[in-house]
Order: structure tokens, then C-alpha cells, then sequence
């Protein structure tokens, strides 16, 4: 290993929304890392500090060179640079497609349990959350779509939009080519646009690669906005800074040439440089930290199925979040999370902010050095002992 995952970074005192935490706790909710960027992210980011001008900027071909790059070497899809716009971020630049290719009142569908700041841009931009609940198979603890219903949802007066998870937060599934194709089918049958998130795509085990959207047909690329960005991958999410990739030159049209100006805002050069580093130099430290937290989820599996009997992790191949399924403490996890934090300091999140069908499973975010990962687990063991203990249930641990 040419790169230190294990070293430990002090993030109290820094402002991280994800260490707003009292002494003593241990928060692995949030999807950040613990780890520092690429040392290659940050040479590049010392040079600008060191020339130490921070003026208005434009965006450099650069920019558009190396999510081309990226995609076309990493990812098999080869982009033009027109169909690539700049935004700040994911979330805004969704917020900003969907009031420009949507009306008021209209229905944006999205496949629950999802990322919970789907539910908030499509009802904050005042159109209506239209759920196509995953199917949960839950002696294999898997997930998949379930096509009867989506159709129906997509064919429903006043569906104009599909919000894809692509690979999927929370549950961390790699949606195959298949289930893409026929969701580009559908929706181009029933007039509707897919926006496929690809926040999570840089984020899967070694050998594993996702698909993207626009890859898959004539139908997902025309039919498309793909939302991506090096930030979720890369550690950079504090920077904020993200591409919508647009194949259709009509729908380039509709949504304009730039995003709406709250999502555009002055380009961040600053945040575009360290993206066009992490592309152009940091593929080496991105496959290091696929194995590492790879090694992390494995271990805690692992440890979950030795150690906490009943309790199972759901089989993912991206993200760095573990789903688990604590349904057999019976209750909602709202209660579980609050109580494994107050007894042991662990902050993990309630599934049920994805979704009511997320309300027996906590997401557990494990991009952390393993001594910490380990510490983790060693909590939720004991929370869970002790939540089962004073519920008074049988399969004491
Ligand atoms: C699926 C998904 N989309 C978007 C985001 C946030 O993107 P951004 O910070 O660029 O707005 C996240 C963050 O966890 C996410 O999981």
C-alpha cells in the first residue's frame, strides 16, 4: 500500500457536520471519510494556496477534459464536452433539473428506501414524491426493482420525471444493465425523464464496476441527466463541486445552457481544480481505498454475522455504507439508533429517513481507519446486547 488509510485524522474543531459530537461518541453516519484527499489532490491545492489569488474564475477545458477522460477510461462511456455542465453541487444541480423539466404539481419518482434529500428537493421545489419501493428478499438480505409497479407509477397521468440512485444509497446494490435497460424503455414509453445520481460510482470493490445510464441504450442516453462528480469518492463533498452530463441536445435546451444560477453560481475554482486533479491523478489512491474499504465492509460483516446473531448486513458491492437489517429487535430504528448512541456513543443513522421501508435497518458508514471501524462494531454490539436486555428479548447476546 502506497497510501496510509489507517492513520488516524483529528476532525473535532473543523467544523464537520459528521464530528458535531459530544467527547466520547463515535459518529458513523454521515457519508464522509475520515481520511485526508489524495496527497495528489492536495499538491495541487498547496499551489493555489501558494499563489493565494482567489479571483472570479472560468470554467478551464481542463474541467471538461477530465470527467471525459474519466468516464471514457474508468467507465466505458465516452461523453462530448457539450453534454457536460457545471454545477456547485449534486442536490442543487437535481433541485435546478427538476423545476426546469417539471411543473408544479407534477410527480418525481424514486425508488425507496432512497438518499433522504430526494424527498426534500422534489416537495421543496413543490412537486409531489411518488415512491417504487425496492422489493427487500429478506432471507437473501438483497434488493430489486420491482418493474409491475414502476411501470404503473411511470404511466400515471402527471409523472414527468424518475429520480435513479445509480449505484444506490443506502442499500449499496449495483444496478445491472438489465434492470437500467428496462428502465430506460419505460420511461421513454411514458414520456418520463430519468435523472440518475451517479454521486456513488467511483465507490464499488475491486473488479466491480458500476454502469452509467447513458451507457446502456440509445433510450437511457437520450432519455438522461446523469449527475456526477469526483466528490463522494474523493473526499471532497466540503468543496462541493459537480458535472450534469446531457446528451440530448434537446434536453440541454430545456434545462439552458448553464444550470439555474443557484446551482451554477460563480464556478469554484478552487473545487474544480481538486476535480481535475482527482481525475487526472488520483486513480492510484482511489484503487487503494476501494480495496481498504472493501476490506472494512467485509470485516464487518464478518463481525455482524459472528457477533450479533439475527442482526445481517445487506450484500452491496458500492458505497461505503453498510445496511443492516436489525429488524429482529423488533420497533423502529428511530428508537434502536437513539438508544445504541446514548449507551455507547455510536452515531449511526435511522433508516426511516429513506423511507418508511427503511424503519428496520440502520446505515452504518464505515470510511473510517479500521481501528475506528473496529471500535464501531464493538459498539454496536454492545448497544444492541443491551437494547435486547432491557426489551427483554430472548436472543440475548
Ligand atoms: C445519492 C446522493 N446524492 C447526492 C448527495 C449529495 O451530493 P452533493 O453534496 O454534491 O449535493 C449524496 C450525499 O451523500 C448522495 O448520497
Amino acid at each position: 500500500m502506497k497510501y496510509d488509510f489507517d492513520r488516524l485524522v483529528e476532525r473535532r474543531g473543523t467544523s464537520s457536520i459528521k464530528w458535531k459530537v459530544e467527547e466520547g461518541e463515535l459518529p458513523m453516519w454521515v457519508a464522509d471519510m475520515d481520511f485526508q484527499a489524495a496527497p495528489e489532490i492536495l499538491d495541487e491545492l498547496r499551489k493555489m494556496l501558494e499563489q493565494g489569488v482567489f479571483g472570479y474564475s472560468f470554467i478551464p477545458d481542463e474541467w471538461y477534459g477530465a470527467y471525459m477522460e474519466w468516464w471514457g477510461q474508468r467507465h466505458g462511456l465516452k461523453m462530448q464536452k457539450e453534454w457536460l455542465l457545471f454545477c456547485s453541487g449534486v442536490m442543487p444541480a437535481i433541485s435546478s433539473v427538476i423545476r426546469r423539466l417539471s411543473a408544479p404539481g407534477d410527480r418525481v419518482l424514486i425508488q425507496t428506501p432512497v438518499y433522504n434529500a430526494f424527498f426534500n428537493c422534489i416537495t421543496a421545489n413543490g412537486r409531489i414524491v411518488l415512491e417504487n419501493p425496492l422489493i427487500y428478499n429478506e432471507s437473501e438480505h438483497s434488493y430489486s426493482m420491482d418493474f409491475e409497479d414502476l411501470e404503473r407509477k411511470l404511466s400515471e397521468p402527471g409523472t414527468t420525471l424518475m429520480l435513479l440512485c445509480n449505484p444506490h444509497n443506502p442499500v449499496g446494490r449495483i444496478w445491472d444493465r438489465e434492470p437500467l435497460s428496462r428502465i430506460g424503455t419505460l420511461a421513454k414509453k411514458h414520456h418520463v425523464t430519468v435523472i440518475s445520481d451517479e454521486i456513488h460510482c467511483d465507490i464499488t470493490s475491486p473488479g466491480k464496476g458500476y454502469v452509467p445510464f447513458a451507457s446502456v441504450s440509445d433510450e437511457c442516453r437520450e432519455g438522461s441527466v446523469t449527475c456526477i462528480t469526483p466528490t463522494k469518492a474523493f473526499n471532497l463533498a466540503g468543496l462541493q463541486t459537480a458535472a450534469v452530463c446531457v446528451p440530448d441536445a434537446a434536453l440541454r435546451e430545456r434545462i439552458g445552457l448553464a444550470l439555474d444560477a443557484d446551482s451554477v453560481a460563480e464556478p469554484n475554482y478552487f473545487a474544480s481544480c481538486a476535480a481535475i486533479a482527482a481525475f487526472r491523478k488520483g486513480g492510484a489512491w482511489l484503487d487503494e481505498f476501494r480495496a481498504y474499504m472493501t476490506e472494512n465492509k467485509r470485516i464487518a460483516a464478518d463481525f455482524i454475522q459472528k457477533e450479533i446473531p439475527g442482526v445481517h448486513v445487506v450484500e452491496g458491492d458500492a458505497t461505503y455504507l453498510l445496511w443492516i437489517d436489525v429488524g429482529m429487535l423488533g420497533g423502529g430504528t428511530g428508537e434502536v439508533a437513539a438508544f445504541i448512541r446514548k449507551k455507547t456513543g455510536l452515531y449511526v443513522t435511522d433508516g426511516s429517513i429513506y423511507g418508511k421501508s427503511g424503519i428496520h435497518f440502520l446505515r452504518m458508514n464505515v470510511a473510517c481507519p479500521r481501528s475506528v471501524c473496529l471500535d464501531g462494531l464493538s459498539r454496536l454490539k454492545e448497544g444492541v446486547r443491551q437494547f435486547m436486555n432491557e426489551r427483554g428479548n430472548t436472543n440475548r447476546l
